[in-house]
């Protein structure tokens, strides 16, 4: 395996960021992962506009201008010969003397890409049984909206859902609203057929998989709300499911142990994988 570090491919097992990176100390910095299917990126302009704005919003430079990021991406997908699974960027602040104050502007920033493959057979079969989730209280920081690598409550989450048998957190706010998962957006059917996800202002990272979802919905006129919803109301639904860039649509069949709808994956959930890829750019 390759992987692409400042400036240079390098194989994966040597591939290392200097201890004082500030991704390492502070957790400062962004990424995005991109899906990679028929050896093709997938809506790779979304994914580049979206790190535009991580980066806005922490101040921290592009690395490196974006066609050269695109094509480095591809290139790492192509040197590590993935046909089906994902593309990681990661860009920080850079490497300085351990200070929380921004470096002075001469700091470069950090870029590693890497590619690696994933067997879309295990992933449609996880898709054919559905997913058990486990729910989990709200406690990040307000700027979800920002896709940085400060994922320690992420991953908290998630290894909770994991010992208890799930496969995603599903966080639920002071209102007992269903914010997100630890890696994923969140949708439900209602029992009266209406698809719903929570709207991106708050609470949430707009993710990517979850626009071209609302692409299909529009294009297939899908009955569909774009509110806040309950854990009870998920609870009562007739189908859930969760969509990211790393597992597309997956029907969830289970919350805190109690059976969604029939207990089976969904239809709109099932057809909406069908044709993820008729949306895709
Ligand atoms: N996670 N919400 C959170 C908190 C996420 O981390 C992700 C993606 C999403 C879905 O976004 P998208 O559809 O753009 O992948 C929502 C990635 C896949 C990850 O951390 O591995």
């Amino acid at each position: 395996r390759i992987a692409f570090v400042n400036g240079q491919y390098v194989p994966h097992k040597d591939a290392a960021v200097h201890v004082e990176d500030r991704g390492y100390q502070f957790a400062d910095g962004v990424y995005e992962v991109c899906e990679v299917w028929k050896s093709a990126i997938i809506d790779m302009p979304r994914h580049m506009d979206r790190l535009d704005r991580s980066l806005r919003e922490l101040r921290i430079d592009w690395p490196l201008h974006r066609k050269a990021l695109e094509f480095v991406m591809a290139e790492t997908v192509r040197r590590n010969r993935v046909s089906d699974g994902i593309v990681y960027v990661q860009v920080t602040r850079g490497v300085a003397r351990r200070d929380h104050f921004f470096p002075s502007g001469d700091v470069a920033p950090s870029i590693v890409v890497t590619a690696r493959s994933a067997n879309p057979k295990v992933a449609d079969k996880q898709a054919e049984t559905g997913i058990a989730v486990v729910t989990y209280p709200e406690n990040r920081w307000p700027r979800v909206d920002i896709k940085t690598v400060a994922l320690l409550p992420n991953v908290l989450a998630k290894q909770n859902a994991k010992e208890q048998g799930g496969k995603e957190a599903w966080y639920v706010d002071q209102d007992g609203n269903v914010t997100e998962g630890g890696s994923t957006n969140v949708w439900i059917v209602t029992k009266e057929g209406t698809l719903v996800t929570r709207p991106a202002e708050s609470g949430i990272l707009k993710g990517i998989t979850r626009a071209v979802v609302l692409d299909l919905v529009e294009r297939h006129g899908i009955a569909f709300e774009e509110r806040p919803f309950s854990l009870e109301e998920a609870k009562q639904a007739r189908e859930a499911f969760v969509t990211a860039a790393s597992t597309l649509v997956m029907p969830v069949v289970k919350i805190d142990g109690s059976p969604v709808g029939n207990g089976h994956p969904g239809s709109v959930a099932t057809a909406l994988r069908d044709q993820f890829h008729t949306a895709t750019d």
